[in-house]
């Protein structure tokens, strides 16, 4: 029995120490952490149970059954985040770069299912030089055995794909296919196709992280919704955003106990907005004053920065965050804003999470780009979202609401439960200017005096539209509030509509525009 136990010990050990020392010295000096440092990094401490160790691959091309890759190149299991389950694996790119293999997916794969099963999320660590080539048929049915997962477990449990090395080619398409993804400032990198193929295909010249660096994809692309300066503020933040979901589609949101009052007022918002409607302020001061401990966790801060997105507690609630950003473009919603909010929107929904909407946009952002780049099936996107969610749905109209972005922005008509407006609300189809521009023309045109006359009448525009009453008159908004309110009502109505349940027409599902 003892030398079978040493054999035993003998070969986990030589397993746990993946692809050796010097490997592991040249992933450090990179500034990374081994498979096994990062999963102990990520869950409750000595929480990690690891499954299928001892799996080998079975390839026998090109030499390759020669080559030992202990652990097949990622190790698997489950563990906790704050005393809640979640299934992990995590690429070793020190045993031949992480490489996927039929063997390495399988193992991946085994872990998805036992998360469907028990609905608890997946966290996929990647580090990886992606297909292994010597594998061909078997690593890409390894790959599309893992999307198709991907897939099936989309709205089911979270899933959460962080990037801490390469990502290239098809592997790029399972962090594409879950709900969030993480990206490590200098050391992470995704792309179908490197610089070399783009220069002989293109004839573009591109460093890597222009390409595909953490940046690129936070900034530009809105492949990626976060970016940390380094692992373990990457994989603190994975916890943090654990803590706003459930374990799966058949739970609620964890509620925390909150010490921050729900019905504290907030003094700061009485004076926050400018006297003069076309003069910006920062919305995210309006969040972080409404949210339990002005805490507030910002998704896609970098991406289509009109659009303020993110998790926050209101009255302990959990609550998805929707918000015009003035300071941006005047908020206006263009094709990045609403891909951005409508994908928050729908895994909110998913995830039983209730919305929470910050309104104070002048319309759709005009343009020839944008209307080319096809504003109308984008723009319909949060239409569809907000209108798809059957998860609480309240909504503060802060300052200007007009034409069909009022109507996107969770209004009543997308099914809003409750609408909240404060004094200084602008409801209307368009704003003062171009409205009388429209209706008042002749009279402005055949006036001796134009100016004054086009002034006079903005004015009177102003008095009977630029304002929250004629919604107020008709029930389309439930209440006028005081600015400093917001916080009290808001979670007033996070608690009054917790019980909600709203269900839709039985379909195969529905058609979300693209
Ligand atoms: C087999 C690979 C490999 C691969 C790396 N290795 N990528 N082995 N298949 N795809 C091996 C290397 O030979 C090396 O083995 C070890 O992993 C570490 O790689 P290095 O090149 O030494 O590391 P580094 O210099 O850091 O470069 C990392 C890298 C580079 C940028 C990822 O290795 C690279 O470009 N790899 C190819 C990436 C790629 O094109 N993959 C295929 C994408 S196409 P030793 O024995 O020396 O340790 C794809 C299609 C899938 O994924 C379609 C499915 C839908």
């Amino acid at each position: 029995m003892g030398d079978k136990r040493e054999a035993f010990l003998g070969l986990k050990a030589k397993i746990t120490a993946g692809g050796g020392e010097q490997k592991i010295e040249k992933q450090h000096a990179l500034g990374k952490m081994t498979a096994r440092e990062r999963i102990a990094a990520l869950l409750d401490p000595g929480s990690f149970v690891e499954t299928d160790m001892y799996v080998e691959h079975r390839c026998a091309y090109f030499g390759m059954d020669r080559t030992e890759i202990p652990g097949e190149g990622v190790v698997t299991g489950y563990g906790a985040i704050d005393g809640r389950c979640v299934y992990v694996f995590s690429q070793d790119f020190t045993t031949l770069g992480g490489t996927l293999g039929e063997m390495h997916a399988a193992k991946i794969c085994k872990i998805m299912d036992l998360a469907l099963k028990t609905g608890a999320p997946v966290i996929g660590i990647n580090d990886s030089g992606g297909a292994r080539i010597q594998e061909a048929v078997d690593a890409m049915r390894g790959y599309g055995n893992i999307f198709y997962r991907n897939t099936i477990a989309s709205g089911v449990v979270p899933q959460i794909s962080v990037i801490m090395g390469p990502c290239a080619g098809g592997a790029t398409y399972s962090p594409a296919l879950t709900d969030f993804v993480f990206m490590v400032d200098k050391t992470s990198n995704m792309f179908i196709t490197g610089p070399q193929v783009i220069k002989a295909v293109t004839g573009e010249d591109v460093s890597v992280d222009a390409l595909g660096g953490p940046m690129t994809h936070n900034a530009i692309s809105g492949v990626a919704h976060f970016l940390s300066p380094d692992e373990r503020a990457c994989l603190a933040d994975v916890r943090r955003l654990v803590g706003f979901l459930p374990s799966s589609n058949r739970d609620l949101p964890p509620v925390a106990e909150s010490p921050d009052p729900a019905d504290r007022l907030c003094g700061e918002l009485e004076t926050l907005l400018p006297e003069a409607s076309n003069r910006t302020y920062d919305m995210k001061k309006i969040i972080l004053s409404v949210a339990d401990h002005n805490d507030f966790f910002e998704v896609q801060p970098w991406y289509a920065q009109n659009i303020v997105i993110g998790f926050a507690r209101i009255g302990g609630r959990p609550a998805g965050i929707i918000a015009s950003q003035p300071q941006v473009m005047a908020g206006c919603i263009d094709i990045n804003a609403s891909d951005k909010a409508s994908r928050f929107i729908s895994i909110c929904d998913s995830f039983n999470v209730p919305l929470v909407s910050f309104v104070d946009v002048p319309g759709y952002m005009p343009g020839l780009g944008q209307e080319h780049g096809g504003i109308i099936r984008h723009g319909a996107k949060l239409l569809y979202a907000y209108s798809e969610a059957t998860v609480p749905k309240v909504t503060v109209i802060v300052r200007k609401a007009y034409g069909g972005a009022y109507i996107a922005m969770c209004s009543r008509y997308m099914g809003a439960d409750m609408v909240l407006a404060w004094p200084g609300a602008e409801i209307a189809i368009m704003g003062p200017d171009g409205a009388a521009n429209i209706i008042f023309r002749k009279e402005i045109e055949s006036s001796p005096n134009p100016g004054e006359t086009r002034k006079k009448k903005i004015g009177e525009y102003v008095a009977e539209f630029a304002t929250p009453w004629q919604a107020a008159r008709r029930g389309d908004i439930d209440d006028v509030i005081e600015p400093s309110e917001t916080r009290k009502r808001v979670a007033s109505a996070l608690g009054m509509l917790a019980a909600k349940r709203e269900s839709r027409p039985a379909k195969k599902h529905g058609n979300f525009p693209v």
